[in-house]
């Protein structure tokens, strides 16, 4: 069984890329194959509208699009289970998140009455969003409402049960002290990283499992 996690961050380390690393570790604990892709620095675009996937040919592509993403979203598609990391920005997923998701999704979704999806098989899904604001602050902004909406896709269009995990309140900046950030108390955010984050790992490792468990 091969669990995929795709980093929406561009960064490689912070806070996205170690809630999947901690998610994999959780998965791979059950016995799964596992793989982090970091989309930074692969060359993609979003869905450009050609149609193909949606050709009545038996033959037709899930992607026709070349660039780096295609491979990837054919290993997505033979994978047993994903889980898409992004940060929130501007109160959406990253452009990275946005464009794979598209691609992704897009793919595989049918304009058919009696089956919206062309997959045969299932692919259990999750989706982990960070972000600098709180549970509370998630709520009031629909981020969560974000999540839902999303889930509810993949579940409908990977034919798999589809979850979302929110790591809030996250460390933005190694050393406030040096960005134009008042709006921040950088000693609150060094508590949320020592006493939260460490909970949300937790989850994550909990999130991987589950992963791992719903797609046997
Ligand atoms: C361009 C940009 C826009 C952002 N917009 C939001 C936002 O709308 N809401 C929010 O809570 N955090 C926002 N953030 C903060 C990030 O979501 C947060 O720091 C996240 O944990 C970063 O993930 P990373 O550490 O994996 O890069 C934004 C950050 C950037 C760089």
């Amino acid at each position: 069984m091969k669990v995929l996690a795709i980093n929406a961050s561009p960064r490689k380390n912070w806070n996205t890329a170690t809630v999947l690393e901690k998610a994999l570790e959780g998965a791979a604990e059950t016995g799964a194959e596992t793989r982090l892709v970091h989309l930074h620095g692969m060359r993609f675009t979003g869905c450009v509208s050609c149609f193909a996937c949606k050709r009545l040919e038996k033959n037709a592509p899930f992607c026709a699009v070349k660039d780096d993403l295609r491979p990837l979203l054919e290993e997505a598609l033979a994978s047993d289970a994903l889980i898409v990391g992004s940060p929130i920005y501007f109160g959406n997923f990253s452009a990275y998140a946005v464009a794979f998701l598209e691609r992704l999704l897009f793919g595989c979704y049918t304009y058919n009455m009696e089956n919206p999806s062309k997959l045969e098989g299932r692919i259990a899904s999750a989706i982990v969003c960070t972000m600098n604001v709180d549970d509370a602050g998630m709520k009031r902004y629909g981020y969560d409402a974000l999540m839902e909406r999303y889930t509810r896709t993949m579940s409908a269009v990977l034919r798999g049960p589809s979850e979302w995990l929110a790591v809030t309140d996250t460390l933005q900046f190694a050393d406030y002290s040096k960005y134009m950030s008042s709006v921040f108390d950088p000693e609150h955010k060094e508590l949320m990283r020592a006493e939260k984050f460490p909970k949300d790992l937790k989850a994550a490792h909990a999130l991987g499992v589950w992963l791992a468990e719903a797609s046997e």
